[in-house]
């Protein structure tokens, strides 16, 4: 009968050896989930590969700048966020999921999505304060978006973006119109998409045609008031001349006289 003790002596080599790659495993993990995650961020190891990272309600202002360049999906909604800024997130090259749901997002600058075009497959921008689509914000984007429950403006600016995305079709159903220009165009409540034969740019090109209307009537009111002013000009100056020629020989006679004085002199 062997006793414990004569057997932890015998296999406490191996016993420390275990406990030493235990530790060394340990800590190996927790310096993988801690060292290249964002300070205001949790970061875990995706199924899909790269990290999931989870930065929800941090009372963000600004998207963090040292998030891990493996991010596949990154979560940023119920934050403060005002606006994104251009190439936000640039090097983030893995990255196919981005919630940037429930913020103060009113803006987005172009390039705010720069660097993602291959990678991006599900952009959540729900529950923002965005009134317009730049289309240089998703320059390339064709990810599917949630561009639900924000007060889109409807105008012509609005319409002619909308050519300009890449984004999933589908997703621009979700641009439901809370005020219009002009606001008799009865889009207000509607998918812009579904509001059948509203064409916003119409009053737009109205008014451009106004202008040019007035500045053509502009241009003709000045060639006419410098044609009359050409004719009496010259009315006046063949009145002149014909007074010129008129008292012509008598200033003939008189330069002569003038002229053989300066001899005599
Ligand atoms: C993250 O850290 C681990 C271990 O420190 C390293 O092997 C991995 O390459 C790092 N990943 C990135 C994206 O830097
Ligand atoms: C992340 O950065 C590290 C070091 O700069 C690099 O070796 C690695 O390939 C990068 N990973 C990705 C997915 O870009
Ligand atoms: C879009 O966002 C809204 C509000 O955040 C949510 O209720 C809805 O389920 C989302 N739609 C999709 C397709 O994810």
């Amino acid at each position: 009968m062997t006793l414990p003790g004569n057997w932890l002596l015998r296999h406490s080599a191996s016993a420390r050896l275990l406990l030493h790659s235990l530790v060394v495993l340990m800590s190996f993990c927790v310096h993988r989930i801690t060292a290249n995650c964002s300070r205001s961020c949790y970061c875990s190891e995706s199924p899909d590969g790269g990290q999931e990272v989870r930065c929800s309600s941090m009372h963000l202002a600004h998207v963090p700048r040292d998030l891990p360049n493996d991010t596949r999906h990154l979560y940023l909604d119920y934050n403060r966020l005002t606006t994104i800024p251009t190439d936000a997130f640039l090097g983030l090259t893995l990255l196919s999921e981005l919630d940037l749901s429930h913020n103060e997002l009113a803006q987005l600058e172009p390039g705010a999505f720069r660097g993602l075009a291959g990678s991006l497959e599900f952009l959540d921008l729900s529950s923002n304060r965005l009134i317009a689509l730049n289309p240089l914000a998703f320059e390339g984007i064709r990810s599917q978006a949630n561009l639900t429950h924000n007060p889109w403006h409807c105008d012509c600016s609005l319409q002619s973006a909308m050519p300009l995305l890449d984004l999933e079709p589908t997703s621009l159903a979700g641009v439901v119109c809370q005020t219009s220009e002009p606001a008799e165009a009865a889009v207000q409540g509607l998918p812009f998409l579904l509001a059948a034969g509203a064409d916003l740019c119409v009053s737009v090109k109205k008014t451009t045609d106004v202008a040019m209307l007035v500045t053509m009537f502009g241009w003709f009111a000045m060639v006419i008031s410098y044609l009359i002013y050409y004719v009496r000009h010259n009315q006046e100056d063949a009145r002149r001349h014909m007074e010129y020629l008129k008292s012509l020989p008598g200033r003939q006679g008189r330069s002569e006289q003038s002229s053989t004085l300066s001899t005599v002199v």
